[in-house]
């Protein structure tokens, strides 16, 4: 039977490091394929999804040691053009969530990985973009010491509290959560969502009976692309949730409020209620 992403499987999702030297089952390998071909993002980019899993190339992939015995990486390609780094996020949160739904947990990786080698494997054009790879396996049952100090350092359980990632109107005044329905749900699971450096670099303001998500990017003029990603991995939860709850809404780009300008917001894209 196919497994579905749900609440509890957002809440159990986190980095995990060091995985057992088993082989991903074909069972499981079967399901995630069947899953990443039903795939799609709210952008409609083309994103092309492919497995690493000649694990000679794990120390050339150079997880810097940071990663241990994963059964395989993933990896996502798309033409270089706006909203790209988004769609990528957004498309790959939903593979990790879906292994994890399998029990197969994941690190998302954009720093701690020879990048140049991952290229040349995958034959990257000049016009193609690889922000990200993914390890997974499954998890090592004991979390490794390393695990727990890398953990440590970057403050991996902790997330900004809610009253200073979510808005109401304009980015001054918090969105009283109670007001927001079944829609809390929703913000509590973008909360739960992984960032690069576990920075959470995303805001959400709701005016006009719509979510509006923003890049929050405080000392860059020119916004990282792991930023790019983070955002559309935030998306993901959201719209999860909202599925899982059958709230009815769209995503839309709103003209509007693209112009509506608020220090080091950056507006990318809409969840309008219906
Ligand atoms: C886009 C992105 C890039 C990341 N890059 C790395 C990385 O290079 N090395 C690493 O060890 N972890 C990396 N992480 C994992 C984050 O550190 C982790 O998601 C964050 O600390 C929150 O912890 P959690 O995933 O356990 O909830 C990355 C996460 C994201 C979303």
């Amino acid at each position: 039977m196919s497994k579905t992403i749900n609440e509890q499987t957002i809440i159990n999702r986190h980095s995990v490091r060091t995985y057992q030297t088993t082989p991903i089952t074909t069972y499981h390998q079967q399901e995630l394929l069947n899953f990443i071909d039903h795939l799609e993002n709210p952008w409609n980019i083309k994103i092309k999804i492919t497995f690493i899993n000649d694990l000679k190339d794990t120390d050339k992939i150079g997880t810097y040691g940071m990663i241990k015995d994963p059964a395989f990486f993933i990896t996502a390609l798309a033409n270089d053009q706006p909203y790209a780094q988004e769609a990528i996020g957004y498309t790959l949160e939903h593979i990790v969530l879906f292994a994890e739904s399998l029990g197969i947990s994941s690190c998302w990786l954009g720093a701690t990985y020879t990048k140049d080698h991952v290229q040349k494997i995958l034959n990257i054009k000049k016009y193609e973009i690889m922000p990200v790879i993914i390890a997974m396996g499954y998890a090592k049952e004991k979390i490794a010491l390393k695990d727990r100090i890398i953990k440590k350092v970057i403050s991996s359980y902790d997330r900004l509290p809610f009253e200073q990632l979510f808005f109401e109107n304009d980015p001054k005044t918090p969105l009283p959560l109670e007001k927001c329905g079944q829609y809390q749900k929703c913000l509590n699971m973008v909360r739960l969502a992984p960032s690069a450096f576990n920075i959470q670099p995303w805001r959400i303001i709701k005016a006009n009976d719509a979510f509006h998500f923003y890049i929050y990017s405080a000392k860059e003029l020119k916004v990282s692309s792991l930023k790019h990603v983070d955002l559309g991995i935030a998306l993901a939860h959201f719209v999860i949730t909202a599925n899982i709850l059958n709230l009815s809404g769209y995503l839309e780009i709103k003209a509007d409020q693209a112009y509506v300008t608020y220090d080091h917001y950056h507006y990318i894209i809409s969840w309008q209620i219906k």
